[in-house]
């Protein structure tokens, strides 16, 4: 279900827009009539993901962006602002997962995933905020993950990684917050991305890992990634005008639950 929003008249940056979460985001807000900037370091399913949404009738624009290269983000930034102006959502949304304990991470493995997933992060808000303050306004939006919360010991780096966005949000949410910019994170999980998708290969039966995953969480599936870019148009938009510094679950009900095997009572 996509619910209506109006985003007509805004400029809306996507990073990770190449795929998944970010690409189904990109799509979801030029239906809703945003000029949106498809942000990634894949060049080919970048443009690709942008051709489609001007072939449904949409304003997409391509820009090469790796979110660990500062630089990279400046110019990124810039191209939007010089070519639209303004810059009313950003949603710093790029990374990549991480499955390896803490004993067999290496130094520069642990590096790269903070720098994608939490650097990437600060990168990205950063320069996006900077063009708001001068605004006054805008909405910035995180992708963090329940892993933040509770995770698993193969996660790590990721994990860390994304209680780091968590901070990162909170903060940039306090400063930003005398400007009228709200800023927000969003925890989804399991969503069916490529990422997932590669993830459950590692399992040997891809298919059971999927089937699993949806079967743990109370709504029995894992997740679209249009329902958690129908989360990004409900924070960006005005009708959530009194949420800032929150992060918000789109996770089947999954954090809601117990660990299975710790109920004591059976009910009457
Ligand atoms: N899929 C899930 O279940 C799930 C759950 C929780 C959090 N997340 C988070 O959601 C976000 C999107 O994940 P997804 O599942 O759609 O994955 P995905 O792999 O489908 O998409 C991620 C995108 O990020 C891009 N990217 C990677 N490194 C980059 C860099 N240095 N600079 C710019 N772009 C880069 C990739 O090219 C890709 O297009 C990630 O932050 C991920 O951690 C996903």
């Amino acid at each position: 279900m996509t619910i209506t929003h109006d985003f007509s008249g805004a400029t809306v940056v996507i990073t990770g827009a190449a795929g998944g979460i970010g690409a189904a985001s990109a799509s979801a807000f030029a239906a809703a009539g945003a000029s949106v900037w498809v942000l990634d370091v894949d060049s080919g399913r970048g443009e690709a993901v942008a051709a489609d949404i001007a072939a449904a009738g949409g304003r997409a624009r391509f820009q090469r962006c790796d979110v660990t290269d500062d630089a990279e983000v400046e110019r990124a930034i810039g191209a939007v602002l010089a070519g639209d102006g303004r810059i009313d959502v950003a949603y710093c949304n790029a990374g990549v997962g991480w499955t390896k304990p803490v004993s067999t991470t290496e130094p520069d493995e642990w590096r790269k995933v903070l720098d994608i997933d939490l650097t990437g992060a600060f990168l990205t808000s950063r320069r996006a905020f900077l063009a708001m303050r001068d605004a006054r306004s805008g909405v910035i939006l995180f992708t963090g993950s329940p892993h933040g919360y509770r995770t698993m010991a193969e996660t790590s780096a990721y994990a860390a990684a994304k209680a780091g966005v968590g901070g990162l949000m909170r903060a940039l949410a306090l400063e930003a917050a005398p400007y009228g910019i709200r800023v927000n994170s969003l925890l989804p999980g399991a969503i069916d991305t490529p990422a997932l998708r590669a993830e459950a290969e590692l399992s040997g039966d891809p298919e059971d890992a999927i089937r699993r995953w949806g079967a743990v969480r109370p709504l029995g599936r894992i997740g679209r990634a249009e329902e958690v870019a129908d989360l990004a148009l409900f924070l960006a938009s005005p009708a959530a005008s009194f949420i800032t510094g929150a992060e918000l679950l789109v996770d089947g009900g999954a954090m809601a639950a117990q660990p299975a095997g710790l109920a004591t009572v059976a009910p009457k």
